[in-house]
């Protein structure tokens, strides 16, 4: 079972649209898909219209309530859920008290890593707390969501280096990737960024970027994946395309977690990526 974490340390960049749509997607893709929700907000939970105050939840799993297989649901899209809601905070207070909290979720995914091909983690809007190191300490890969607006390249290589971080001090082993989101064609501004990002990230970053798409807000309104509502949209098409990508690739786990050298642009970059201001990040020599 490959897991993947969807990350940021910030709100609103499109995490829970990408863990709930990579996961729709690769179910369409014959693959057998869980999603957990790990967030408290329950955006995923509340996007499959699944309600965590009614029934087992993810907060019930850390705290050892009951196990994973208990917790699971059935949701739309083909796709299995283990819920959220308010309650997960009492696993973040009991944490403290704990030994190994951040090991929990890894533990009770354990005995569905038969049953699946992919669990998918949505992760809360912030880095440094137990749920995110529960995820990262249960993923093979961890998928760095950036909106790709004002100020992204600095925030996405911020965020990356302190996934990095997190993943040093408690010794966990993933392959880093990263997804741009909430993409708009029509402005110059976010082609350059594009074209930024894949420099400064280069392999790391996957070909697909989902575009901007108005029913995205609506599947999440409809409490259904996009391909239940707008199957042709382009929305869906990028969705596709993205799982695609990640059932054609072999995680590299366990390799060096800096990018390779080449991969990065080189100083004479910052001159091609026309017209960019790129205040606060130094490309490297
Ligand atoms: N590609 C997209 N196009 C249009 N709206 C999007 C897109 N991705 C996300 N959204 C919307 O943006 C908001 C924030 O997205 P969400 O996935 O909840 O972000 P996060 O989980 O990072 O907080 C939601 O209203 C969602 O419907
Ligand atoms: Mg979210």
């Amino acid at each position: 079972m490959r897991v993947i974490s969807l990350v940021n340390q910030k709100g609103g960049c499109g995490k829970t649209t990408a863990a709930i749509h990579l996961a729709a997607a690769l179910v369409l893709a014959k693959q057998r898909v869980l999603l957990v929700d790990l967030d408290l907000q329950a955006h995923a939970s509340l996007g499959l219209s699944v309600s965590g105050e009614l029934g087992p939840t993810i907060g019930d799993v850390l705290c050892e309530r009951v196990t994973a297989r208990e917790s699971l649901r059935a949701a739309p899209g083909g796709l299995a859920l283990i819920a959220s809601s308010q309650g997960l905070a009492e696993f973040e207070e009991e944490s403290a008290r704990l030994v190994g909290p951040e090991r929990r979720l890894r533990y009770a995914l354990e005995e569905l890593a038969a049953d699946f091909d992919y669990a998918l983690i949505d992760c809360p809007a912030r880095a440094d707390g137990v749920l995110t190191a529960n995820a990262l300490c249960a993923s093979t890969s961890a998928l760095l969501v950036i909106e790709t607006g004002a100020f992204a390249l600095q925030g996405a290589v911020r965020a990356r280096a302190l996934f990095e971080e997190v993943a040093a001090l408690q010794g966990s082993r993933f392959d880093l990737r990263v997804l741009g989101t909430l993409f708009d064609r029509r402005t110059r501004f976010a082609r350059e960024l594009l074209v930024a990002l894949h420099a400064r990230f280069g392999q790391d970053m996957y070909e697909t970027v989902v575009r901007s798409n108005v029913r995205l807000r609506e599947a999440a309104a409809c409490g259904r994946p996009v391909f239940e509502i707008a199957p042709r949209c382009s929305a869906a098409d990028d969705f596709r395309a993205l799982a695609a990508e990640v059932l054609a690739e072999t995680p590299r786990i366990g390799r060096e977690l800096r990018a390779p050298r080449a991969a990065r642009p080189r100083a004479g970059d910052r001159g091609r990526i026309s017209g960019l201001e790129l205040p606060g990040v130094e490309l490297e020599a």
